[in-house]
């Protein structure tokens, strides 16, 4: 980070970035605040006190001490109520504000699963680990599991919500300027959660119209670079190496024209069906030694970027 970047927005949080960061900083603040003073205050008298009163030789004089004094019982119970409540309004003015999302706002359905996100538009558009969303506008996230509990948090944005199989659960944010940042998934999933990442993307209101015109799509590369990008903006590499490390899933290192021994007996010859069919139905040949927990990329890759795929992965040796 350049000294010139370093501002009260970032001393110690992720730079605020959306228009209810500064009610989530605030409450932080003020709670790290009050924290700060009662430590400072418990742990000096402790110190104070235990110097100032240690025994001595001598007569012992603790039991002429005050054992009780009305004043002093009134005051450190009210005071701290009157705190705790403070903390408790400025908490609750900051989540009344999240809970209820403005009604112009852009509305994106969020499907998590072991281990990706996927993004729908209104207009249809989809996309997978890349969820892009125009500055100045409210954004809300209706969002859905397909398997367990993930979270989806964008420190940056100062949100973070469960996703819970079974029901919907909304969120929404402003971002205040073009940038680009990281969804993190944050409810422990299984062995691909640290990987279960995806980018956010603002952009101007035109730039975003634009790139909703071409539904999202990349600007055209060669199939295999295509491919490389996709491999890696659709996560695959959370369960797949190139290198022939066993992670989850086989290792595609020089996967094609591979002899592939399945689950269940039978052999298979990686050819561009079988991957073809593994991309879009991924439990129907599994290699044997290997868990079914791929999820399927039915409806979320075009044929282009199917043909994409299999361009670099008959290219990865
Ligand atoms: Cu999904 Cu952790």
């Amino acid at each position: 980070m350049k000294p010139s970047q370093i501002d009260i927005d970032s001393f110690w949080l992720p730079h605020a970035s959306s228009t209810g960061a500064a009610a989530v900083d605030l409450a932080f603040y003020a709670v790290y605040g009050v924290s700060v003073v009662a430590f400072v205050l418990v742990a000096g008298l402790a110190v104070l006190f235990a110097v100032r009163y240690r025994r001595r030789a001598g007569p012992d004089t603790a039991r002429e001490a005050t054992d009780h004094h009305t004043g002093l019982e009134i005051t450190w119970t009210a005071v701290p109520v009157v705190v705790v409540l403070g903390l408790f309004a400025l908490g609750l003015l900051g989540f009344i504000d999240q809970a209820v999302p403005p009604g112009e706002a852009l509305e994106v359905q969020v499907t998590a699963e072991r281990y990706l996100w996927s993004f729908t538009y209104p207009d249809g558009t989809r996309t997978v680990n890349e969820l892009t969303v125009p500055v100045g506008r409210p954004v809300r996230l209706l969002m859905s599991s397909k398997d367990v509990l993930h979270s989806f948090f964008v420190p940056e944005f100062r949100v973070k919500q469960d996703i819970v199989p079974g029901r919907y659960t909304g969120m929404w944010f402003e971002p205040t300027r073009v940038m680009e940042t990281t969804v993190l998934c944050t409810e422990y999933c299984g062995v691909g959660h640290s990987g279960m990442l995806a980018k956010v993307v603002v952009l101007e209101q035109k730039d975003f119209d634009r790139w909703l015109e071409t539904g999202g799509g990349k600007p055209d590369l060669p199939p295999a670079e295509l491919g490389r990008s996709l491999f890696s903006s659709l996560g695959c590499a959370t369960c797949h190496s190139l290198d022939g490390t066993r992670i989850q899933g086989p290792s595609l290192k020089g996967v094609f024209g591979r002899q592939e021994a399945l689950e269940g007996g039978g052999q298979v010859t990686v050819d561009e069906n079988y991957l073809r069919e593994s991309i879009l139905y991924p439990q129907k040949k599994i290699v044997a030694g290997y868990p079914p927990v791929m999820p399927t990329f039915q409806g979320l890759v075009k044929d282009s970027q199917l043909d994409a795929l299999i361009a670099f992965l008959k290219a990865a040796r």
